[in-house]
This record gives C-alpha cells, structure tokens and sequence, in this order.
C-alpha cells in the first residue's frame, strides 16, 4: 500500500507541474425555474420542430373532458407574425382521437426561410399556449445558433437545463441528442432520487407496451419547463437508446429480456409509434427505424441528424462476456485488435452510408463551410484509463456496496482496452467507414455532437491512419447522473475523468462536474462552443453558469479547437 501512496503523490506533483494557471470561480446567476405548467384541454403544451426552409411541424395534444368516448375532436390551428396573434398568417383544421392518442401534428408549409412564427391552437373556446418557431434560413446565412442538450431523466431532478434553454432568445433550433424519456420502473434508475424529489416515473413499471411509452411521455410534457422550452424554439431530436430500452441495437436491448418481457420488434413499434406521436418532428417514408435527416442552414452548414440503434447496430459486446475470456496479453491484443474490428459489426448501415454521402457532397458542392453531425454516442478514441496504481484495496473496500463492481472495473483498466463498448469505440471499422465516407466527400470542417454519457466532452477526431477528421463536443446531461462526477469510486470520479484525459490524447477536455447543454454558435470562419451549466437539478431555484467554452477554427482541412495546447482539463487533485 505504501507504494501505491508514493505513486500516487509522484502523479499529482506531476499534474500540478502541467497545470495552467489558477482559473477563477465563475460567475453565478440565480434563477427560479418556471413551476406553472398548462392545464385544461392543452394540458401537454405546444412543440414545433424539424424546420424546413418553407416548413415546419407544429405539435400539440388535446384532452377532451370526455376522452373515454373516444369521439374525434377537430383542432383549429392558427399561425402569426405576431405574439398578440394580429397579423395572421395561416389557418387550418386537424383531426385528433385516441388512434393518436389525442396528439396533434400539422406541416406548416409555404413559409418565408427564415421567419420567426408563431402558432397557437384551439378546441372550441379553448386556445393552447403560443408557440414560436422558425424555418429554416436560405442564401447568405452568417450565423446559426443551437442549444445541444440529451438525457433528461424525469426522476433524477428538475428539468433548470431545459429552463434555462427557454430563455435564450435567438436559437436557431436546439438539437436533442436523445435519452429524452427514460423506460425504467420506480425500482429501478433514479427511482430513490424521484421518491425523495416527488418525481417518480409514471407508470411505475418499466415501460413496454404502446401505453406504457404514451404515459411517459404524457409526464414528461407536462412538465412546466419541458413545456416553456419546447414553446420558445423547434426542437430536431434524435432518439438514443432510452426512447426504446437501454443499450438497443437493431435486434434487441440489454434492458430487453424477451423471456419475460416479450418479442423485441413489438416492444420497439410501440416505443417508435409513441415517439412519432409525442415528438414534433416529419416521420421517416422509409421503415420507422430509419430515422436520419438533413438540415441545411443556408450557404453556411449542413446538419445531418443521424441513426446509431436500431436500423443497423450489430449487437454491443458485453465486457462481462469478454473480460473472462482475456487470460493473457495475447488474449487481450486479440480482442483489440482483431475481434472488435470484425468488419461486418454494423453501425449506420448501408442506406445511411449513401444519404450522409449525399448530404455531404452536396453541402461540399454548395460552398457550405461546416458539416454539423448530430450523433448519439461519443465517437472519439477512449481508452480506460489504467487505475490500479491509484486505487488500493483499502479504497475499494471503503466503497462498501459498490466494491465487487469497482474491483471488477480497476481490474479491467489495466488492460488498456476502450472504456465504453456501446460507443463508436466498440465498432472500430464502422467508425472508419463513416470517416472514409466524410474524407471521400471532401467533407471538412466537420463537428460532431454527442450525448449518452451525461458529461462533458471536448474531442479530437482522429482516423485510424492518424488523420484529423473534425472534433466533438459531447453534452453533458439534463439530469442523469455522470459516472465522472460522485457516484464512481466512491467520489473519485473527477480524478477519474482528469486521468482518462491525461491518458488519451484525442481528448482535449473531459468533465462531469455540471449538468447542462452545449450553446453552439457558428459563424462562417469560426464556432464557439459555451458549456453552459446549472448548479443544481434538486431544487427549481438554482444557479446557471460558465463551465467551460471552446473556440474551433475553420481554415482549409479539417475543424480543429483553436489553441488546442492550452485546452484541458489541467487542474484537479488526482486521488
Ligand atoms: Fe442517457
């Protein structure tokens, strides 16, 4: 044990050494997150999303006193120019019943690019609350601005990120990168934290069935800040795994047992059929599952929105699978080198492939500066970093509950293997088909943006080959709990997070310190990234403040962070 200590003193001297200079606390600004939600026959408020140029789908849901007759209601829709509904612009009727479970979606079409909307709907006397929305620009474009957000767990807090997103005046659109509703009982994740907030996941079981997805998306939407963001700006979702069940891939999930819980296909057309309901967005004509698209913002980017679970995935490996099968260095080298790179292990799929090639020459073609990526599961290299000469036995023992899982995990750290299997990084050659296709396109400048793992990430793409191909910035979480903040070793998560920087070099900076989103401007030579984080998601009254921010360059080649060398996470106290 005395041995381990002098290591870990020696690395500490050692970061101290690196560190750059002493940052200042940031600034806080105090907010009460809005608590009054809509009621009555708009109890679920209003949505806009999936912007055209000359389009837009609005989104609304009706609850009628007498629902259980199950007679069609007809919805009036209004559009204006205006807030006070003055200069109206657009009228129309829809259709509603429990086929659709009471939700309403209607394409505005005919529109101006780039006009600011707004949009109201009406049941008898009964009017919802205004909506504002905006399509997509055209021509000269000098900049566009996103709110990047992803996993908002009901349970584990209050919803102060999207809060904060409803207060931003000039977004463009805010880009959810999926695990927008979580499918776990009150048993299960975030059960203990919801019980003690009064947020416990409706129904109380783990969701399966078509009406089991409906009521969970019914809570969500009715929460008041989920409802004052989806008000104020189109949102373009993608979904990640949580919208069906955990870890999903094309043919099953890990939280799937159809022993018990059924035939997977049903389980994901219910899950898919309620989330086309619920979400304000276009449905794809081709299978429900090929949910991927393009966004073009003008002469300035394309956004491609793409599809990483259930059209193509090839089954995740489970390292509770693998890990015993690793007895010697040969073992290991195998796995790394040669099982994980199989070449048939799926990710985007063929029909993909060809889109994105698509979307990309044709934003090369235009002149467009930047390629956006909307992607669900973080794309850069990481390797665990190896813990086992910081962590002793007496330090996982201390762990208590968690120590046969910490032990597991210190033990396979030491094998310099990828931390995360459900990531791109346990589909290597998938990873560089994608790359191939972007470099074939002539597809620079490229950002991708990530969510999944609730922390923040700012990351070097790099090829096999070593090339650059563009950078990612990864979201941290709307509430779901980092494993690099308190809950990994026992409050070593931050020092964790500090050595897995340390050790990876594709990473420039890696936090999971905050819940928050990613504010992302692009102009045409340059973005700025701002990491914009709330201090607290267990009380509506909280601070909102600066966690870090990012400047990306846009010369010839591929997007690179602007003073790459003085970036990282440098300061910190490691174990
Ligand atoms: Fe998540």
């Amino acid at each position: 044990m005395t041995n381990s200590i002098t290591r870990r003193t020696a690395l500490t001297a050692g970061l101290a050494a690196g560190a750059a200079s002493c940052t200042s606390s940031p600034k806080m600004t105090p907010f009460t997150a809005v608590t009054e939600a809509a009621g009555g026959m708009f109890a679920h408020g209003v949505a806009s999303g999936d912007p055209g140029p000359r389009s837009v789908v609005i989104w609304t849901r009706v609850s009628p006193a007498d629902a259980a007759n199950a007679m069609p209601v007809t919805v009036v829709w209004e559009t204006a120019a205006d807030e006070d509904f003055t200069d109206m612009r657009g009228k129309g009727e829809a259709q509603t019943g429990p086929a659709r479970d009471w939700t309403v979606k209607v394409e505005l079409t005919d529109l101006d690019p780039g006009a600011t909307l707004f949009y109201r709907f009406r049941v008898g006397d009964a009017y919802s609350s205004v909506g504002r929305t905006r399509s997509l620009p055209a021509g000269a474009v000098a900049r566009a601005r996103f709110a990047i957000v992803s996993c908002s767990n009901y349970p584990f807090g209050y919803f102060n990120v999207y809060d904060q997103i409803a207060r931003l005046d000039d977004l463009d659109a805010i880009l959810h990168l999926g695990d927008y509703l979580y499918e776990y009982g009150t048993d299960s994740y975030g059960g203990e934290v919801g019980a003690r907030l009064g947020r416990n996941h409706d129904p109380a079981h783990e969701i399966i069935a078509l009406d089991d997805y409906r009521r969970r998306y019914a809570q969500y939407r009715a929460d008041p800040a989920s409802q004052a963001m989806h008000a104020r700006h189109p949102l373009i979702p993608i979904w990640d795994d949580h919208e069906t069940s955990n870890n999903s891939w094309k043919d099953g999930a890990q939280n799937h047992d159809p022993e018990t819980e059924g035939d997977w296909n049903a389980r994901r057309r219910a899950a898919l059929q309620a989330y086309y309901e619920w979400m304000p967005v276009r449905e794809p004509s081709r299978s429900p599952e090929s949910f991927f698209r393009a966004f073009s913002y003008g002469d300035l980017l394309t956004l491609t929105a793409i599809e990483t679970r259930l059209m193509a995935r090839s089954r995740q490996f489970e390292y509770s699978e693998i890990v015993p099968t690793l007895k010697t260095p040969e073992d290991v080298a195998r796995f790394r080198e040669s099982i994980l790179w199989d070449e048939s292990r799926e990710m985007l799929g063929q029909a993909q492939i060809d889109y994105l090639d698509r979307a990309f020459r044709q934003s090369v073609g235009a002149g467009q500066p930047w390629r956006l990526v909307a992607n669900q599961i973080i794309m850069a290299r990481v390797n665990a970093a190896d813990l086992t000469p910081y962590v002793t036995e007496e330090d996982i023992v201390a762990l208590e509950e968690q120590w046969d899982q910490a032990r597991a995990f210190v033990e396979f750290s030491k094998l310099g293997l990828p931390v995360n299997l459900d990531a791109w990084d346990g589909y290597p050659a998938a990873r560089e088909r994608f790359y191939s296709l972007a470099r074939e396109a002539g597809a620079d400048g490229m950002i991708v943006v990530t969510g999944d793992t609730h922390t923040w990430w700012a990351n070097d793409l790099i090829a096999r080959d070593g090339s650059a191909m563009g950078v990612e910035l990864g979201t941290a979480s709307v509430t779901s709990p980092s494993p690099y903040r308190d809950d990994f070793l026992g409050g070593k998560g931050a020092d964790y997070a500090l050595l897995t920087t340390r050790e990876n070099e594709d990473i420039r900076y890696l936090s999971g310190a905050s819940h928050g989103f990613i504010d992302l401007t692009i102009e045409r030579d340059a973005a700025r990234a701002v990491f914009r984080a709330v201090d607290t998601i267990e009380a509506q009254s909280y601070n909102a403040y600066e966690q870090a921010a990012f400047d990306i360059d846009r010369k010839e080649g591929p997007a690179r962070f602007a003073d790459a060398d003085g970036l990282g996470f440098k300061q910190g106290f490691l174990f």
